[in-house]
């Protein structure tokens, strides 16, 4: 039982400044110690001062995508650093920072596990393509870029296509952009809405979800907390009413934790400087730390 935090302070799959202080925050609240108190074997990687902008050469554009040169070389690093601590048996959390992060952490996680499969929480699908963002934001594009529905992005040479359109399951999604729709209409990608998980209850999702990834198949947990509503998750970039509850968001968690099936995870998206009131930002970290922690073997009885 040990798990290799990665602290990724990054903010530039995005424009609002603070999410680069995410990983920050949560450890100050004492995530690690709280790992440590459920038995495990903790590493901590803080890649903050690595993963700060180098200079104006990283901003570039290339059509409409955004900071082209950074979020690949923050991503590529990333990959490695997620790969070396799987091969080394660690379970892999990377503490985000935007989104745009997870491209470097499942690239990195299906480089170690074949037959990998993710589940993605989320308001959003982060499927955009180069054409297809109206924002340029490349916290937006990630699931694209992973799955080659992309193409070949100038400046991101690195990634190869690593993860199959069958192999991710979405829950939570309630902003999804019109071009974003028919990506996941033509591929038929297995999504559960937040209508599915109203329509269903979050334990058939899971299940749904579990059976259709394999009972036996290694899993990637990308969290996105503003998959999770507003009233509970404030301080977060892109928030969307309508979310999962409290008790949904850990839903998910537990019941990966459960079934042993969870390889790694990204909980990404936390902003500690958006808080309207600091009762919000407390209440982000808490939430936060409280999602690993459910993911990683606490359990209510
Ligand atoms: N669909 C919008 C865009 O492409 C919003 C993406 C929000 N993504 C996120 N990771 N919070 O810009
Ligand atoms: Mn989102
Ligand atoms: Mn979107
Ligand atoms: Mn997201």
């Amino acid at each position: 039982r040990a798990v290799g935090v990665v602290g990724a302070g990054f903010n530039g799959g995005q424009p609002r400044p603070g999410v680069e202080q995410g990983p920050t925050e949560l450890v100050k609240y004492g995530l690690l110690d709280q790992l440590k108190t459920l038995g495990w074997d903790v590493t901590f990687d803080e890649k903050f001062p690595v993963y700060e902008l180098k200079g104006p050469e990283e901003t570039g554009s290339s059509g409409k995508l955004k900071n082209v040169a950074y979020v690949s070389r923050v991503t590529e690093d990333l990959a490695n650093t997620v790969a070396a601590f799987a091969e080394k048996k660690l379970i892999p959390l990377t503490l985000g920072g935007d989104h745009s992060l997870a491209m470097g952490t499942i690239a990195g996680t299906s480089r170690v596990y074949s037959n990998l499969g993710v589940i993605w929480v989320d308001a959003h699908a982060d499927i955009n393509t180069p054409e297809s963002t109206d924002s340029g934001n490349l916290h937006g594009c990630p699931v694209s870029f992973l799955m080659g529905l992309a193409g070949k992005v100038p400046g991101f040479e690195w990634l190869q296509p690593c993860l199959a359109t069958n192999r991710l399951v979405y829950i939570g999604l309630r902003s999804v952009d019109d071009g974003e729709k028919k990506i996941l209409r033509d591929h038929k990608i297995k999504a559960f809405s937040m209508h599915d998980v109203d329509g269903h209850g979050i334990g058939r999702v899971m299940e749904m979800a579990l059976d259709y990834l394999g009972t036996n198949a290694p899993i990637h947990l990308s969290y996105d907390v503003d998959g999770i509503d507003p009233t509970v998750i404030a301080a977060t970039g892109t928030p969307v009413r309508g979310g999962l509850t409290f008790r949904e968001g850990h839903y998910i968690c537990e019941k990966l934790y459960e079934t042993g099936q969870l390889v790694a995870m990204d909980l990404m998206e936390v902003n500690p400087s958006l808080g309207e009131v600091i009762t919000e930002k407390e209440q982000t970290i808490q939430v936060g730390c409280s999602l690993v922690r459910a993911a990683f073997g606490e359990t209510l009885l």
